[in-house]
């Protein structure tokens, strides 16, 4: 006996509305998918990619891990670059931060999270790369410039990564975007990561 039963009702009814709206959407897309963006984002529930960009199922690629970081040596967030871009030919990759992102702030404190604090080392790099940029900042306003930081940072990051280096260099199309949510609102804006 499931205790899921919410979620399959909920899963049945957004299956119908789908068939109802267009009879043989999930039959194409059983085919194949041709997204045409890679979407590296936090965990966090409020920024679920399909919902904020109101796209259908097929359209966008996605990896997420606390604080949407891309770690040189990470297999999973890289195996997902691979796919995306030699395989699925993405045409955009776009890590995409938050404002408020308790990864962010976990990071700027001292407290102890145990194992996690092992990930947050990569955000305390990108605090101390970037110092200068925080100076002068306290509570909300600094931890909301670090989430932006943190976008740029991993920015550079994918595009310092031999994917994506040896994608332009045969001239594929491919442009990496900076982007940060604003829970309070549910708007995105682009970050200046050419800087
Ligand atoms: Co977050």
């Amino acid at each position: 006996m499931s205790n899921l039963n919410d979620l399959f009702e909920k899963n049945k009814q957004w299956a119908k509305e789908i068939v109802d709206g267009d009879a043989k959407f999930f039959e194409r897309l059983k085919e194949q998918q041709t997204p045409n963006y890679l979407w590296i984002g936090c965990s966090d529930s409020r920024v679920p990619p399909n919902t904020i960009l109101a796209l259908p199922p097929g359209e966008i690629f996605v990896h997420r891990n606390i604080a949407n970081l891309v770690v040189h040596s990470d297999l999973n967030c890289l195996s997902v670059m691979q796919y995306a871009v030699e395989v699925l030919k993405v045409e955009h990759i776009i890590v995409c931060g938050h404002y408020g992102c308790g990864g962010v702030k976990a990071a700027l404190g001292s407290q102890n999270y145990g194992l996690i604090d092992n990930w947050l080392r990569h955000i305390k790099d990108v605090k101390r790369f970037n110092d200068k940029h925080l100076e002068g900042l306290e509570g909300e306003e600094r931890v909301n410039r670090l989430c932006e930081l943190n976008v740029i940072e991993q920015v550079k990051n994918v595009r310092d990564t031999t994917i994506v280096k040896d994608a332009k260099q045969q001239g594929a199309t491919l442009s990496v975007h900076g982007l940060i949510y604003d829970l309070g609102t549910g708007h995105l804006k682009e970050l200046d990561t050419n800087a």
